[in-house]
């Protein structure tokens, strides 16, 4: 694996967000994606305000349905609004901004809408595959990268990014590793890893102590150092220096940005029918 020629998230991103945007230029329709927010969660608010802002560059229609005040809705009646715009074939993708009030069950509401617009993949017969784990592998895949034998651990076993990641790197023919915060003796599984996939969620936990020379960390912790500065689980300057040869995905600027470009791939799935 050349570093060099690793194309970053970013750039990756901008390649993909062209290609879907000529893609869109040639339906008849604009593919829709609704966004449901309950309640006025401030990091909501601002995920919502970008993946607004994806959707309107490349010419995805945008449907926020927001119910600030949610005093008066009942589980019931937010079913039923989801159900409507699930019945509605102007759209094509819905997603429940999480995390949602105490009061809904947030299985109920995902099973109002069906396979087909659910282009989260949060439901387990979802016609699409979570973002965070799909915008990874589509990633690595583009850079040539091929698990295929190679000693991979994943720290994280969350039902949207650790375990269809651990599913879909074996599928690949990886061998994997599965641990967690959890697990004694961290540093024992990633000394001798190729690839080290971090949703752990702790600031600058891994720092070239941990690893012996992988090829890439993918870094997908989202976290805030003591200065109150975004930051991952990665300590990347620490490991980019003592592993020259080593690419580690930046916080912000990586991840987070293949997730949002494999959710508006999947809108633009949904609207051609092709999953
Ligand atoms: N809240 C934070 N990230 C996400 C996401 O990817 N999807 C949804 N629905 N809610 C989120």
């Amino acid at each position: 694996m050349d570093k060099l020629s690793i194309v970053s998230c970013k750039k990756y991103v901008q390649i993909k967000k062209e290609k879907l945007k000529e893609q869109i230029a040639l339906l008849d329709n604009k593919p829709c994606l609704c966004v449901v927010q309950i309640g006025n969660n401030a990091a909501s608010n601002s995920y919502i305000k970008g993946k607004k802002k994806d959707c309107e560059e490349i010419g995805i229609e945008f449907l926020h349905c927001h119910i600030e005040d949610y005093t008066a809705y009942s589980e019931e009646r937010v079913m039923d609004i989801i159900k409507d715009l699930d019945d509605n074939r102007a759209v094509n993708g819905i997603i429940i901004q999480l995390p949602i009030p105490d009061k809904y069950n947030v299985e109920n509401l995902q099973k109002c809408i069906s396979p087909g617009k659910d282009v989260d993949g949060f439901r387990s017969d979802s016609n699409f595959l979570p973002c965070t784990p799909k915008g990874i592998i589509d990633w690595l895949d583009f850079n040539g990268y091929d698990v295929s034998g190679k000693d991979v651990v994943v720290i994280g076993r969350s039902k949207i990014v650790g375990k269809p990641l651990i599913n879909m790197l074996i599928d690949r023919g990886a061998t994997v590793t599965c641990c967690n915060s959890k697990t004694l003796y961290l540093d024992h599984f990633t000394q001798f890893a190729d690839l080290i996939i971090s949703a752990i969620g702790k600031p600058k936990y891994f720092s070239d102590q941990s690893f012996n020379f992988p090829d890439i960390v993918v870094d997908v912790g989202i976290n805030r150092d003591k200065d109150g500065k975004l930051c991952g689980d990665v300590d990347r300057e620490s490991v980019e220096r003592i592993f020259e040869d080593t690419y580690v995905t930046p916080v912000p600027g990586g991840v987070g940005l293949l997730t949002r470009v494999s959710l508006l791939e999947n809108v633009v799935n949904a609207a051609i029918g092709l999953h």
